[in-house]
C-alpha cells in the first residue's frame, strides 16, 4: 500500500493533509479532534502580538456562493486573526505538540512590520516546541488596514525583510504564506526565498464581495446596514491557486523550492493536482468547515488508492510531475488538430451544444428536424465549448486528426509539431532550423 508519509522541510507528518490556519485550528479542542480524525498536521490560527487581542464583529462574518444544488462553492469571510489571548494559545500549542509528536504543528504569526515585534514573539513561539512558523502576509481585510496581512504581502521588499528577521530570531523552518491579491505571484515568492524563507504556502483568501442585498442595498454579510470586502476561498478559488502554484514551480528563480498548496482543496484529487504541480503538501480550510474533520479520511483513502493504481510508492514519486508540462501559449503545438464528435447513443437531444456553437462559436453543429445533432468538420475549430456545456459527461469528445490527414476546415495537411514562434503569421517569428 502506498506510503502517504510526507516530509516537508524536514517536518514529518503521516499524510500530506494539513489544516490551514483558520477557525478549524483556532484552539486545542479543535486541533486534538482534528488529529484524532486523521489530519497529518495543522497550521494554528494566526497569532498576533502580546496585549489585548483583536476584536471580531459580533454579527455574521461569512458570505457564500452556492451551486444549483446548494453545494457551497465559495466562502467569504471578514474574520480577523485569533481573538484569543496569546499566552492561552501558546500553552495550548505546547500541550498539543507534546501529545502528538508525530503530527506537524506550525504556528501562524502576524505582527506589525517592525523588527522589535517579530523579535518579541518568535522566542515565545520557539518555546512551544512547534515544528515551524508560517508568516501570514495574506488576509485582505481588517488587518491590511492596520499595515499587516496583505498590506505586507503586496510589497516584496517587506516580505524579504520580515523573512530575514524570522531566520535571525527563530531556528526552525519559516514558511511565507502568500496573498493572491497581487498581479504577479512570482515577485513575492522570489522575495520570500531571497529573505531566507524555507517555503512558501499559497493561496490565502482573495479580496471579494460575494453578494449585494438588493432590499437593504448593502453588501453581504451585513453588519447593521454596512458590509465590508472579505477574503474568498473554497472550491471556486482552486483554479486561481493552481495557476499560482504552477507559476512559482516553473519560475527559474524558484523552481524546485518547497511549496505548500492551498485553495479550494476538497477531495484527494484536488490535493493530487496541487502536488503534481509542485506542492510538497497541501492545506485545507473550507472543506473542513463545510464537511467536518472526517473529510480527511476520504482524502487519505482516495489518494492512497490512486497511488496504488498508478504504482506510486510515496508522494515524492509524483510531486512536481506535471510542472514541466505547464507551458507558455507560444509553445503549444499549432498542428494539434481535433474535431468534436457526438455520441448519438448518449445524446439526450437537449440542444445545448447547438445553441452554444450556433450563437457564440463557429456554427459547426447541425440540427436536423428530428433533433439529431452532428458536427460539421469543415467548420469546427475544436474550441471545446460544446463539450463543456453538454450535460452528459463523455457524450461529446474531441478526435485528433493524424499527421498527414487533411483538415477539412483549412484544407491543409496536418504537419508535425510547430508553434507560434516559427509561424509565418508571426511578425517576430524565428525561422525554424
Ligand atoms: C474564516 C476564515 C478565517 C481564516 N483565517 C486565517 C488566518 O487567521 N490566517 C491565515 O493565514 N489564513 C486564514 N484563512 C485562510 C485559510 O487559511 C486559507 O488560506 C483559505 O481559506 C484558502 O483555503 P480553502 O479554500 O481550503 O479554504 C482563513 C479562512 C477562513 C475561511
Ligand atoms: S468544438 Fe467548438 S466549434 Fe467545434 S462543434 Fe464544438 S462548439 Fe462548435
Ligand atoms: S449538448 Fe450533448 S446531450 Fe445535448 S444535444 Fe448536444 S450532444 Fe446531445
Amino acid at each position: 500500500m502506498a506510503d502517504l508519509t510526507t516530509e516537508f522541510l524536514g517536518i514529518r507528518s503521516p499524510n500530506p493533509f494539513w489544516l490551514a490556519s483558520a477557525p478549524p485550528t483556532d484552539k486545542e479542542y479543535n486541533v486534538r479532534r482534528a488529529f484524532e480524525a486523521g489530519w497529518g498536521g495543522v497550521v494554528w490560527k494566526t497569532l498576533g502580538s502580546e496585549g489585548p487581542p483583536v476584536v471580531n464583529v459580533n454579527g455574521p462574518r461569512y458570505g457564500a456562493i452556492w451551486g444549483a444544488d446548494r453545494r457551497l462553492l465559495g466562502l467569504n469571510n471578514i474574520e480577523l486573526i485569533t481573538d484569543r489571548d496569546l499566552y492561552t494559545n501558546l500553552e495550548e500549542i505546547t500541550r498539543v505538540k507534546r501529545d502528538y509528536p508525530d503530527r506537524a504543528v506550525i504556528v501562524s504569526i502576524m505582527v506589525p512590520c517592525e523588527e522589535e515585534a517579530w523579535k518579541a514573539i518568535l522566542p515565545l513561539v520557539e518555546e512551544t516546541g512547534a515544528d515551524g512558523i508560517e508568516l501570514n502576509f495574506g488576509c485582505p481585510h481588517g488587518m491590511a488596514e492596520r499595515g499587516m496581512g496583505s498590506a505586507v504581502g503586496q510589497v516584496p521588499e517587506y516580505i524579504r525583510m520580515v523573512a530575514q528577521w524570522c531566520k535571525m530570531y527563530y531556528s526552525k523552518p519559516v514558511i511565507v504564506k502568500l496573498t493572491p491579491n497581487i498581479t504577479d505571484i512570482r515577485y513575492p515568492a522570489r522575495a520570500a526565498f531571497a529573505g531566507g524563507a524555507d517555503a512558501v504556502s499559497l493561496i490565502n483568501t482573495i479580496n471579494s464581495i460575494t453578494s449585494v442585498n438588493l432590499d437593504a442595498m448593502c453588501p453581504e454579510p451585513m453588519i447593521d446596514g454596512k458590509g465590508s470586502h472579505g477574503g474568498y476561498c473554497g472550491p471556486a478559488v482552486k483554479p486561481i491557486a493552481l495557476n499560482m502554484v504552477a507559476e512559482i514551480a516553473r519560475d527559474p528563480e524558484t523552481a524546485g523550492k518547497p511549496i505548500s498548496g492551498i485553495g479550494g482543496i476538497t477531495t484527494w484529487r484536488d490535493a493530487a493536482e496541487f502536488m503534481a504541480l509542485g506542492a510538497g503538501n497541501v492545506q485545507v480550510c473550507t472543506a473542513a468547515m463545510t464537511y467536518g474533520f472526517k473529510v480527511v479520511q476520504e482524502m487519505i483513502s482516495g489518494l492512497s488508492q490512486w497511488m496504488d493504481e498508478k504504482g506510486y510508492e510515496s508522494t515524492a514519486d509524483f510531486i512536481g510531475m506535471a510542472a514541466p508540462r505547464v507551458s507558455d501559449w507560444q509553445h503549444l503545438n499549432l498542428n494539434y488538430v481535433t474535431k468534436a464528435e457526438i455520441d448519438q447513443e448518449a445524446c439526450i437531444k437537449c440542444g445545448r451544444c447547438y445553441a452554444a456553437c450556433e450563437d457564440t462559436s463557429h456554427q459547426a453543429i447541425d440540427m436536423s428536424e428530428d433533433r439529431v445533432f452532428s458536427v460539421k468538420d469543415e467548420d469546427c475549430v475544436a474550441c471545446n465549448l460544446c463539450v463543456n456545456v453538454c450535460p452528459v459527461e463523455g457524450c461529446i469528445t474531441m478526435r485528433q486528426l493524424e499527421e498527414g490527414e487533411v483538415d477539412p476546415r483549412t484544407g491543409k495537411v496536418v504537419g508535425p509539431y510547430a508553434n507560434w514562434t516559427t509561424h509565418p503569421n508571426n511578425p517576430g517569428a524565428v525561422a525554424a532550423e
